[in-house]
């Protein structure tokens, strides 16, 4: 199929395009470069062997979605493109609904009208806001506790209705729990500006040298060791997923909503412990205040994917770790390197 991949040239759409290429696909990056860099289009091209389209630009440039749609014969959309910085939207709430809520319905409505009707939408476990129960099942309760969070509330609430208005849409919202590593390349991965909000990409940065020590938001939380537990999943197995949800959702009417994740929790502590295994020398690290906002506990129940897409993932935390370390240490300053 020919796939239009909003943000294709970012951290996630970067290595799905990889793995579209390998199934055969031929993908169209659409990316304003807000926050990449187009060396990450050089790179891909090395990995996968072929280079894809790329085209700079934004998703909320209609004419562009119109001439690009009928242009590349697009069959299907995998939508990364978005602001994704928690702290920022609550900032710049504007900026949130403008490029991730605005920048959907333009691309909703260019697709419309080109007659493309299969997406995939990168939604997050943020819409899950303070979750009362664990693991997270699809059908729990959604709310949000910031804009970027709304925002992808918001996006879903939209698709749903779309999907009820006429059969020949099909859509499908792919809930992340938390994306880590890199490709095994070592050639693309996260690269994040300036101070990295995320727990992965700042103990690599701590590991290359980049940073002093970790700072770990709590030890006080009602979890094995005191700190906070995340679903981490592997880049790579979120790439899959893509391409699960992509054969299960063409031609098949309807939302369909699936949380990818590996349905186990890790530590702060344990992630700490096993990126130092990876790099090979222990990490410092100090105990700080909680992070405000910061929930104890988050995972997955993978379930539906595992039955519906027959996907799960399979990389576990020592190649997460493995992985990250091999990008982070070979392109100690990310693509800037
Ligand atoms: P990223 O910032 O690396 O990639 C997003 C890409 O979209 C960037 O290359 C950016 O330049 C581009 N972009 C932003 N606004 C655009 C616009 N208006 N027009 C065209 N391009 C635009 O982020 P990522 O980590 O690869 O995340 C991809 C998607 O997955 C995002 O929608 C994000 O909200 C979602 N998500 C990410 C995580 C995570 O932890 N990384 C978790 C859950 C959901
Ligand atoms: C982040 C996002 C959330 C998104 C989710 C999945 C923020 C504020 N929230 O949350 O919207 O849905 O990723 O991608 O960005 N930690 C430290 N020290 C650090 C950084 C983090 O101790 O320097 C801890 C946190 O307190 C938490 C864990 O590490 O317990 C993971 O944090 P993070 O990587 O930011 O992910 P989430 O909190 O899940």
């Amino acid at each position: 199929m020919n796939i239009l991949v909003t943000g294709g040239a970012g951290y996630i759409g970067s290595i799905t395009t990889i793995a579209l290429i390998a199934a055969g696909h031929r993908p169209v990056i659409l990316d304003n470069l807000h926050n990449a860099s187009a060396g990450v289009i050089e790179r891909i091209a090395e990995v996968a062997g072929t280079r894809p389209a790329f085209v700079h630009g934004d998703i909320r440039d209609r004419a562009l979605l119109d001439a690009l749609l009928v242009r590349e014969q697009i069959d299907a959309v995998i939508h990364f493109a978005g602001l994704k910085a928690v702290g920022e939207s609550v900032a710049q709430p504007l900026s949130y609904f403008d490029n991730n809520v605005h920048g959907t319905l333009v691309l909703l409505a260019a697709m419309q009208a080109a007659g493309v009707r299969t997406l995939v939408f990168s939604s997050s476990a943020t819409v899950y806001g303070d979750a009362p129960e664990l693991p997270l099942r699809e059908d729990a309760p959604t709310s949000a506790t910031n804009p970027y969070g709304r925002s992808k509330l918001m996006v879903e609430q939209v698709l749903a209705d779309l999907a009820r208005s006429d059969p020949a849409w099909s859509l499908t919202a792919l809930r992340y729990f938390n994306p880590v590593g890199a490709h095994p390349s070592g050639r693309l991965g996260e690269d994040p500006q300036g101070v990295p909000n995320n727990l992965m990409p700042y103990i690599a940065q701590v590991a290359v040298g980049r940073r002093e020590f970790l700072s770990i938001y709590g030890d006080d939380y009602p979890t094995p060791d005191g700190t906070g537990v995340r679903d981490y999943i592997h880049v790579m197995d979120l790439a899959d997923g893509h391409l699960a949800a992509l054969d299960h959702g063409h031609g098949r009417p309807g939302l369909h909503v699936f949380n990818l994740g590996t349905g186990a929790g890790v530590s702060v502590r344990e992630m700490l412990a096993a990126f130092g295994a990876a790099c090979g020398h222990a990490l410092p690290h100090r105990i700080v205040a909680r992070r405000p906002g910061d929930v104890a506990a988050c995972w997955a129940d993978p379930t539906r994917a595992r039955e519906v897409l027959g996907w799960q993932a399979s990389r576990d935390l020592r190649t997460m770790c493995e992985d990250s370390w091999r990008w982070q240490s070979n392109n100690p300053r990310g693509y800037a390197a």
